[in-house]
């Protein structure tokens, strides 16, 4: 079997044009919605994160600003920018790139923003939702992957869906997502023994461990929907996934390749939370008007 490539691209680019539209309409309603970025430090790959959302904000038309701190900065400061973001009314969604420097209380932070501008979803309010099937922000990454399902119908309903990472940016929100739309879930890690026993089983394999070549043809049922959510940089310089694509992907159905898959999913669905933040804001703007 030689499985179906997913392009992240093409969808990511197809849903950009969708909320293109949804921000003209909050602009023209005096609502143009607004996200503001706050990064700590100088961490390489966060920098590039934080620029390719401001450049995708800035294609889609939402107006973003961004807060730069250097990594020594006492938490206190960033904390009291956080405050006034949530009082700005121009700022529908707020986000603090991570990872922090390590003095850093991330719990602190995250949780001091206000969780109807927590568009990465990882406010407990919002973690809350997400555990109890009634999610305001789905966090990006889960998002965007539940997305390059449904667009490639993939039916989720009855499936057994293996998710390789618990991290609480993927792995958990994303076996959470899937279990609320009546998958069988399992969730594997870095202290799971006998990593094989579990994808083997695995009509939907989501991989999101960090770890290059960690899942090999014969730990993949043939025919699997095979997610990649991992993004390594080899020692040459190469960009890989979790997954080792040449092999897997002769035994998948279905999967997504590294880069150009899940990745350009992610910063889409940063920017359907900020405008979904805005048009409830408008909405809400005009229940009391009425
Ligand atoms: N670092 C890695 N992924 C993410 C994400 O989705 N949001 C934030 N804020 N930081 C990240």
């Amino acid at each position: 079997m030689t499985a179906k490539l997913v392009d992240g691209v093409a969808v990511a680019a197809k849903i950009r044009s969708e909320l293109k539209e949804r921000a003209s309409r909050l602009t023209a309603a005096g609502e143009q919605p607004g996200l503001a970025v706050i990064m700590v430090g100088n961490n390489a790959a966060s920098a590039v994160y934080v620029r390719n959302k401001i450049r995708a904000c800035h294609e889609v038309g939402i107006r973003s600003s961004r807060f730069d701190f250097p990594a020594d900065v006492d938490p206190a400061e960033v904390l009291t920018r956080i405050q006034a973001l949530n009082a700005d009314p121009a700022v529908h969604g707020i986000l603090v790139q991570l990872p922090l420097p390590p003095h850093f209380p991330i719990p602190l932070l995250l949780q001091a923003i206000s969780a109807e501008k927590d568009v990465d979803g990882f406010h407990l309010y919002n973690v809350g939702g997400l555990v109890i099937g009634d999610t305001v922000f789905p966090p990006c990454t889960p998002y965007g992957v539940v997305k390059l399902l449904e667009h490639e119908g993939v039916e989720i309903e009855g499936k057994n869906v293996v998710v390789v990472g618990a991290s609480n940016i993927v792995g958990k929100p994303m076996a959470l997502m899937l279990m609320q739309r009546e998958a069988t879930v399992c969730i594997c890690h870095a202290k799971t023994r006998d990593l094989a026993q579990f994808t083997i089983l695995a009509d939907i394999l989501v991989v999101a461990a960090g770890k290059p070549n960690l899942i090999v043809p014969q730990m993949v049922k043939t025919g699997a929907v095979v997610i990649d959510v991992g993004i390594n940089r080899l020692p040459d310089g190469k960009l890989v996934g979790d997954v080792d694509f040449a092999g897997v992907s002769q035994k998948a159905s279905l999967i997504t390749p590294v880069p150009g898959g899940v990745g350009p999913m992610t910063i889409t669905m940063l920017l359907a939370n900020t405008i979904g933040s805005a048009e409830r804001r408008l909405a809400g703007a005009n229940r009391s008007a009425a």
